[in-house]
């Protein structure tokens, strides 16, 4: 039996490593013309994106493994087999990156530390005001394992914090709204707007015209989930006008972004290279291992993706 690693655009190695180290008895495949050859041993997948035509190769797989906490480029492929379990990774350490991530572009913005960066250029040595943490508002869209690490680490430095959700939730310290009513009485309160959400059928495009405008003028985004959740034309309008001052993207609609994409040139925007949290392998391949011996003696997979909900 084997394991097949098809991370790409994630390098295979490290998770090779790794499961060299942790199960040095599994067999592992980093390419398919090799799995082809094996197609009756693959029983996993550990995978960032699902190709049309790669899973009915394999008559003996039980389940496939994003590695990432991300399922959407699973979850879209057109010929996934009915029935066949996605699971996802959910790293701690990650989420904290996450966290550490989100908390510095709101603090860049809220400090204005590009502003000073400018100005340190120009050698200019000038204060400008400054809001207190206190009187800053975020809302963030998602209150799943990744949203409430960030909600954690805002209300540390003293920020108010409101979460957005499908379902109902209570976190503690995190003032929780769900459905669409709850959405519209969020946003008009969210100087910061920050998205967690996962790229879903229901959530695609969401952060678009109608919801820039529901914001207080000269808002904040951060989006550190998918790109195709946020409509890139509709956002540079909203800067351009002054709706929003700017945005933090650490994810694109195309990855890499070219260099001649327009978003590079919106001032306010800063784009980043989907760097606000990589999985750690050893936890992507001790979760995978833990879930084949689960689904080899025929129970349920943990960290199993809905398939109604699509995350
Ligand atoms: N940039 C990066 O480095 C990076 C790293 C990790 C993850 N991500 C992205 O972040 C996403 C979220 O990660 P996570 O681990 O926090 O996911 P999660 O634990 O599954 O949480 C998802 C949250 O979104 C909410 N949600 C889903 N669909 C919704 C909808 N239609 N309307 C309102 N709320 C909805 C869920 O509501 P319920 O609570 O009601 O279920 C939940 O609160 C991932 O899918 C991935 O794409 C990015």
């Amino acid at each position: 039996v084997a394991i097949l690693l098809l991370t790409d655009p994630q390098p295979s190695a490290p998770f090779r490593e790794a499961l060299a180290r942790l199960a040095p008895g599994e067999s592992i495949l980093t390419d398919l013309e090799t799995a082809r050859a094996r197609a009756r041993d693959v029983e996993a997948i550990v995978l960032w994106r699902l190709e049309p035509g790669i899973a009915s190769l394999f008559p003996r797989l039980k389940m496939l493994c994003a590695s990432a906490g991300g399922v959407d480029k699973i979850m879209a492929c057109t010929d996934r087999p009915a029935g066949l379990p996605v699971t996802r990774t959910i790293d701690a350490d990650q989420n904290l990156q996450i966290a550490q991530f989100v908390a510095m572009m709101v603090l860049r913005h809220a400090r204005r530390l590009a502003l000073y960066e400018g100005q340190a250029q120009r050698k200019q040595w000038r204060r400008h005001p400054t809001p207190a943490a206190s009187a800053i508002t975020v809302g963030l869209l998602g209150l799943g394992a990744s949203g409430q690490a960030v909600a954690a680490g805002l209300k540390a430095l003293g920020m108010t914090v409101m979460g957005w959700s499908r379902t109902a939730r209570e976190v503690p310290g995190v003032e929780c709204h769900s459905g669409a009513q709850g959405l519209a009485r969020m946003l008009p309160r969210s100087d910061v707007l920050v998205c967690l959400l996962p790229l879903t059928p229901q959530t695609s495009g969401l952060l678009g015209r109608d919801l820039f405008e529901q914001l207080p003028r000269g808002a904040f985004v951060v989006n550190v989930a998918r790109g195709a959740l946020l409509r890139e034309h509709d956002l540079a309008a909203a800067v351009r006008s002054g709706q929003l001052a700017g945005a933090a993207l650490d994810v694109q609609s195309r990855e890499p972004l070219p260099p001649e994409d327009p978003l590079w040139d919106v001032p306010g925007v800063l784009v980043t290279p989907h760097i606000a949290s990589l999985p750690a392998p050893d936890v992507v391949v001790a979760q995978v291992l833990e879930n084949l011996a689960r689904v080899r003696v025929g129970l349920a997979p943990l960290r199993q993706v809905d398939e109604q909900r699509g995350y």
